[in-house]
């Protein structure tokens, strides 16, 4: 049986369902000894802002039961930089690329947005409206329906390309959230960023990592991510979804199509594997053929909730 595995996520067509997640995969320079990135569903590249930034204080990173803690505080190059060296990279190794974009302000978003619209290599624009790594927590654009809206609303003002907003799930009412996003503009979303968590060293009773706070990620958010589009895809049916979270195997990537995600993207497993976005994808192939489905886009019919 021939498994169709293409996917339209917001009129552009992904040769896989399985995209590379921000932060996860740097701008593929080094993914790139590994896998050929022409092969994966996307890049999403790591947040970009308008100016360069340093990042957190080490250590940035501590393991935790099934997942991890990161405080890497969104250090990039700046998105001139990225546009000068990164972004040709990643269009002559015929990459499709998602351009993530951070500010510390609905205005930073627009003119990342606009400079970015003359550049025929990306693809897409994702806004990391979400990451916890933030010194001030009214940068979390995406803890504020208002907020949230107030940036897409500006990034549509300028952007040439489809948008999806990036959510977290550290909030009371994600579906108000995602529901205001969607009504300013948003062509899609991007489910869950990392959840704020902390972890003690108990031996120097100091926290784990410098800047004390951090995302947690991997298989231990995953149950959270697919109760989160679950949960969005039931309420605003039709909006394109990323589930991130957690997604290791063909089958947790299964987990978040069924529920209702266009797509997934594929984090913490690339540090464990680099090739594991285009394994996931391989495995999904596998995964349709053996279930009699012919294309990822069926696979949410397949889905009942009562049992
Ligand atoms: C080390 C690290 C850096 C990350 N950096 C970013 C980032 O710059 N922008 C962003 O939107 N998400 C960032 N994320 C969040 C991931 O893209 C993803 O949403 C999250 O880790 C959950 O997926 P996972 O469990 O597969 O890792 C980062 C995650 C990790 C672990």
């Amino acid at each position: 049986m021939t498994v169709d595995l293409t996917v339209d996520l917001c009129g552009v067509r992904l040769r896989t369902p399985v995209l590379a997640a921000s932060g996860c995969f740097g701008f593929g320079r080094e993914m790139a000894g590994w896998l050929d990135l022409a092969q994966v569903g996307a890049v999403v590249t790591k947040s970009v802002s308008l100016e360069p930034r340093r990042g957190r204080p080490t250590p940035r990173m501590a393991e935790t039961p099934s997942g991890m803690l990161n405080a890497i505080g969104l250090q990039n190059p700046g998105v001139e930089a990225f546009c000068a060296t990164d972004l040709p990279f990643l269009a002559a190794a015929g990459a499709t690329v998602v351009a993530s974009l951070v500010g510390r302000s609905a205005e930073d978003f627009g003119r990342l947005a606009a400079r970015l619209a003359g550049e025929p290599a990306v693809q897409l624009l994702e806004l990391n409206l979400s990451c916890p790594n933030v010194e001030h927590r009214g940068e979390v654009f995406a803890t504020d329906p208002g907020m949230a809206a107030e940036v897409v609303r500006r990034v549509k003002a300028a952007a040439r390309q489809p948008v999806l907003a990036k959510l977290t799930a550290d909030v009371t009412d994600l579906v108000a959230v995602a529901r205001a996003v969607v009504d300013a503009g948003a062509d899609g979303l991007t489910l869950i960023n990392t959840l704020l968590g902390m972890a003690v060293d108990v031996h120097h009773g100091r926290p784990r990592l410098a800047a004390v706070t951090g995302g947690l990620s991997g298989p231990a958010i995953r149950p959270v991510a697919v109760r989160c589009v679950w949960q969005v895809a039931s309420a605003l049916p039709g909006v394109p979804i990323v589930g991130t979270g957690g997604v290791a195997t063909a089958e947790d990537a299964a987990e978040l199509l069924l529920v209702g995600a266009t797509a997934v993207a594929v984090g913490t497993a690339s540090f464990v594997n680099p090739r594991a976005v285009v394994e996931v994808a391989a495995g999904l192939e596998r995964y349709l053929a053996a279930h009699g489905v012919r294309s990822v886009a069926e696979l949410p019919a397949l889905f009942k909730a009562e049992r």
